[in-house]
């Protein structure tokens, strides 16, 4: 029997086909959400329908075919609007969330002075990171990281000492991927903007789990990737606020984004699609549309509860343990980051693999945060609404084998 405290949780598991195949013999327990989740067959019948149906480019062709993909893609547009509380033209597709946090770090960039300061955190994922040590590095600006805590959170004192006048761009994930720290995004948010600096939020792991409200949080800009939150890989979405996604360079120049090109210079189409050149990814944006339907009728709140119960029940199960260490604060996203004392990580992951179990095992993309934590690496496993207590049941037992085998 399943657990359904928040969730009809048998009723959605028949929606996932790959739940249903079997891994070394085992029933596949996935617990690498954070990496990516599964998807429905909804989502997958969407993008198979796309192609079958009506494959053709969108914003180009006068014929039924190309209005169609057209009405479709713009369609998934929408949606995504309504289902984070943005305008249809402040949500831009791009390739993910990687792609979203480069056009902002390069477009953003463009007009600093040296000197100028861009604040990040010891928590972000090297896409959140890198692209903004880059671009310092090339333009001489200063680049400064808000300190995390003993309890792995961010340093209040360090937030307010790090965000000054000097400050342009503040730029931080609103739940670690590493660690699952959830980030107090609003009051960083009205830090920055007492500051005068601008607010870039990467919503990679939150868009997924909770329910997102961007004007309510009140950044300039919130990133995310369409592959983590049911959607297909090569879909990610960068909203930001319209009057300032106006006036800033196109990152990407070619087709789509034009309204006039001539030998003496170029004028640039309307939002949202001054920020999509070339041909955009249709079949993933409607796939993702079709991702966002399925958890809007779930309900972000439901999907959040369950999320969080699990975590919890996760978390004590895991304590039981002797000799494993938990990264993270007790309050966490769906996210379990955790060693277990004499075993490598890689060591970890791969007899849990033997047992069916899906974790990822590594730096997880965040190498200053492990350097900050003192390791290399951590076990960590990622949960999403068709995980259930039992699956967490056969994870536990996997680590009593682990220190089995490793005679820890
Ligand atoms: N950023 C993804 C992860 O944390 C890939 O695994």
């Amino acid at each position: 029997m399943l657990s359904t405290k928040s969730l009809d949780i048998e009723s959605i598991r028949k929606d996932f086909p790959i739940l249903q195949r079997k891994v070394h013999g085992k029933p596949l327990i996935y617990f690498d959400n954070a990496a990516t989740s599964q998807k429905p067959k909804q989502v997958i019948g969407a993008i198979t329908g796309y192609y079958q149906k009506y494959n053709a480019n969108v914003h180009r062709s006068i014929h039924q075919l190309g209005e169609e993909a057209t009405a479709e893609y713009e369609k998934a547009r929408q949606k995504i609007a309504d289902f984070i509380n943005a305008r249809y033209e402040e949500v831009i597709f791009t390739k993910n969330s990687t792609e979203g946090l480069n056009l902002l770090a390069y477009s953003l960039t463009s007009g600093l002075k040296p000197g100028d300061e861009i604040v990040i955190s010891q928590l972000e994922h090297h896409s959140n990171f890198v692209p903004w040590q880059q671009m310092a590095e090339h333009l001489g600006l200063k680049l400064k990281f808000i300190e995390i805590n003993k309890n792995a959170e961010l340093d209040k004192e360090s937030i307010k000492k790090n965000i000054t006048k000097k400050t342009k761009i503040v730029s931080v994930n609103h739940i670690s991927n590493a660690i699952g720290t959830i980030n107090p995004v609003e009051e960083i948010t009205k830090i920055a903007h007492e500051n005068g600096a601008l607010m870039v939020i990467d919503g990679s792991q939150s868009v997924p789990h909770m329910p997102i409200d961007a004007k309510k949080i009140n950044a300039d800009f919130y990133v995310f990737t369409g592959h983590k939150m049911l959607g297909p890989t090569g879909v990610g979405v960068v909203y930001g606020k319209k009057e300032l996604l106006e006036n800033m360079r196109p990152f990407l120049y070619g087709g789509e984004m034009i309204n006039e090109v001539k030998f003496e210079g170029t004028t640039f189409n309307k939002l949202p699609w001054k920020f999509e050149a070339g041909t955009p990814n249709i079949a993933e944006a409607i796939g993702l549309g079709i991702a966002v339907d399925y958890l809007s009728k779930i309900g972000m709140n439901n999907i959040f509860e369950h999320d969080k119960e699990l975590v919890e029940y996760g978390t004590e199960r895991i304590k039981e343990i002797k000799g494993v260490t938990i990264y993270g604060p007790k309050e966490r996203g769906s996210i379990i980051s955790f060693n277990v004392k004499g075993v490598h990580a890689h060591d970890v992951s791969q007899i849990l693999d033997s047992e069916g179990v899906a974790i990822r095992a590594g730096h997880h993309c965040c190498m200053p945060l492990m350097g900050v934590l003192g390791i290399s690496s951590t076990a960590r496993a990622s949960f999403y609404l068709y995980n259930t207590e039992e699956e967490i049941d056969t994870f536990i037992k996997a680590i009593h084998k682990v220190k089995k085998v490793f005679g820890v």
